[in-house]
């Protein structure tokens, strides 16, 4: 089976000759959840970047249903099914809710009547909120605008960075759960995330980049008892 989004040996950064991913990869399956996890600085969000194509990758293949699209504009990348939440600045604050997903559905080339329409039936807090300015949702509401900002372009990827960076566990599991949703019918999710339990508990499968590398992968309930989990977060032990 052709994985939904199979990346090898990535070596991407900000700048020319200075690589902050030195050689990753993962794979990850239509309806499954891989977790991205690692310490501060490992690249996570690099990475997931680079996927994107909004860091420059210098070597390497990203390949989405079998085809390569390492070095396309991400807004190809993101018509050709690939969707990407950002961290930060992922929703325009003084823009309405309802506007906020049709000026993606329009970026995307959406019908966006029915997709929007889809996205509140999936997000019905957001529908009963679609004229408030995205600004005043609160921290969870708003992280899920993000997300259905990414799917109002029905991807067949979806990656995250942090989404529950900032919530409460509460709002986060919400967020959690509302991505289970979201794989169950038939997205790749790839979680990059800070929350090692819950991102654990909630993928499949995960890997643990370190300095740029993938240093442990594998099924999310097997690393989550693996004692070199601990080790790759405080920097001791080397690549197994
Ligand atoms: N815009 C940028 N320009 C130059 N260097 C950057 C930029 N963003 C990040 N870096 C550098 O890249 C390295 C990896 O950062 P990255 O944000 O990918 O790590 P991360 O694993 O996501 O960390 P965190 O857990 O803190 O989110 C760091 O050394 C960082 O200083
Ligand atoms: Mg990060």
């Amino acid at each position: 089976m052709t994985a939904a989004l199979a990346v090898h040996d990535l070596v991407a950064g900000y700048e020319p000759g200075l690589p902050i991913v030195r050689g990753a990869g993962f794979a990850v399956e239509a309806g499954e959840i891989l977790a991205v996890l690692g310490p501060n600085g490992a690249g996570k969000s690099t990475l997931g970047k680079a996927v994107a194509g909004i860091v420059p990758v210098a070597s390497g293949s990203v390949r989405l249903a079998g085809r390569e699209i390492v070095g396309d504009p991400a807004h190809r990348m993101a018509r050709l099914g690939l969707g990407f939440v950002p961290q930060t600045d992922n929703v325009f604050a003084e823009l309405p809710v309802e506007d906020n997903l049709d000026l993606a559905a329009a970026v995307a080339g959406a019908p966006r009547a029915r997709r929007i329409a889809e996205m509140f039936a999936l997000f019905p807090d957001l529908g009963r909120q679609r004229r408030l300015d995205a600004g005043r949702l609160s921290g969870g509401q708003r992280q899920m605008l993000a997300v259905a900002r990414a799917l109002v372009a029905a991807p067949r990827v979806l990656i995250l960075d942090e989404p529950s960076a900032g919530l409460s566990p509460k709002l986060a599991q919400l967020v959690f759960d509302k991505l289970a949703e979201i794989a169950r019918a038939g997205v790749a999710i790839v979680l990059v995330e800070q929350n090692v339990r819950a991102a654990l508990a909630l993928a499949g499968r995960a890997i643990v980049l370190v300095e740029g590398r993938v240093r442990l992968s594998g099924a999310a309930a097997a690393l989550a008892a693996d004692p070199r989990l601990g080790d790759a977060f405080v920097g001791r032990g080397e690549a197994a």
